[in-house]
């Protein structure tokens, strides 16, 4: 293809998304085929591994082949094949990890093994010519939840984590718990907004002074002592007023972190990642900070916040272009960190 052009296949299949996606130089989407389980995985009020990898099996084959019919273009044509090999589901990784090292081998191009929450970060330059390192972003979704500093392409420095539950985690077990179904997020995200978000006084986690961890645990039980505490007393409560509590008491301490961090390390930009960098709140709040301090604000679109292909396959780009290829021995790693 064009002499200034590379193209990089990105496959993703850790949780339950099959996808696959073909970029531009790292920052334009040619193509980004999702295949979302979550109506296979609703009725068990979460994702269910086993059934997450036998559908990846199944889907895997055409998706990729969708992906190149909406490019435009043949399997020759593209220059690598990224694909995620951890953190995540062993069997799904497995799945992605194989197909992706069998491809690469017939069309006899190098491959990349990306992290998956390298890729979320990455999913912040797509289509964003402003957003360069360095920054400060926040990686929070069903997995884990980060704070880091983006020094350069693929040079991070973790400011901290989370000490038990994920945001996102978080999120879906208070859903499931109110009734509200699997992913919680998004549902909690809609309903919250009829809420009050001041109704219940829920604790803010900030741990010691400077720490930048998370820790959501305190959260989930103070909701649930509420709900019973409630339920045995015979008194009523909304659920959008809980709903809206729990989402603000998450948000503020997610948002002022992230935000202290960017002042603290000087930079001049904030990236949101990771599929809680959907919710609306989190976006706000962490806008209206970020203005009081003169820093800008940038997060994906809601798409490519989530699980997908196109973020595989820019952070494969930053790896391509240092020539850090893969062998084709590399294993799957679920518990792999950043
Ligand atoms: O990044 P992702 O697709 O998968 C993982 O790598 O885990 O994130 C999924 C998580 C789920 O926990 C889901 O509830 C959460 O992101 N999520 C949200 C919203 N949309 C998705 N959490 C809060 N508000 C949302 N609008
Ligand atoms: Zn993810």
């Amino acid at each position: 293809m064009g002499e200034n052009s590379n193209f990089i296949l990105g496959i993703e299949t850790s949780c339950d998304e099959t996808s696959v996606s073909i970029v531009r130089n790292g920052r334009e989407v040619i193509s980004n085929i999702i295949y979302s389980q979550i109506a296979i995985h609703q009725p068990y009020g979460g994702v269910v591994p086993e059934i997450a990898s036998r559908n990846h099996i199944k889907k895997i084959s055409a998706i990729t082949d969708q992906a190149f019919l909406e490019a435009g273009l043949k399997y020759h044509d593209v220059d690598a094949v990224a694909v995620t090999y951890g953190p995540g589901l062993i069997g799904s990784l497995l799945v992605g990890l194989s197909f992706a090292k069998s491809f690469a081998y017939g069309i006899g191009k190098p491959l990349m093994g990306v992290n998956h929450i390298d890729a979320h970060i990455c999913a912040n330059y797509i289509g964003n010519e402003e957003v360069k390192p360095p920054f400060v972003t926040l990686v929070a979704s069903g997995g884990h939840s980060h704070l880091i500093l983006v020094e350069d392409y693929n040079r991070y420095k973790v400011l901290g984590q989370t000490r038990d539950d994920a945001a996102g985690e978080a999120f879906d077990k208070i859903a499931r718990t109110l009734g509200l179904g699997y992913p919680g997020g998004p549902a909690i995200d809609k309903i919250a907004l009829t809420g009050n978000p001041e109704a219940i006084n829920f604790p803010r986690s900030y741990l010691e002074e400077n720490s930048y961890d998370f820790s959501f645990s305190g959260l989930k039980s103070a909701v649930l002592n509420y709900l019973n505490s409630m339920h045995m007393k015979n008194l009523e409560y909304k659920v959008e007023d809980v709903a809206a509590s729990f989402q603000m008491a998450v948000v503020e301490v997610l948002a002022s972190k992230t935000v202290r961090a960017a002042v603290e390390y000087g930079t001049d930009l904030v990236c949101l990642s990771g599929g809680v960098a959907c919710n609306s709140l989190l976006r706000k709040i962490t806008g209206e900070l970020c203005t009081k301090n003169g820093i800008a604000l940038s997060y994906p679109s809601l798409e490519l916040c989530t699980d997908n292909g196109a973020m595989v396959a820019c952070a494969g780009y930053y790896k391509f272009i240092n020539k850090e290829f893969s062998s084709f021995d590399i294993t799957a790693k679920p518990n792999l960190k950043i």
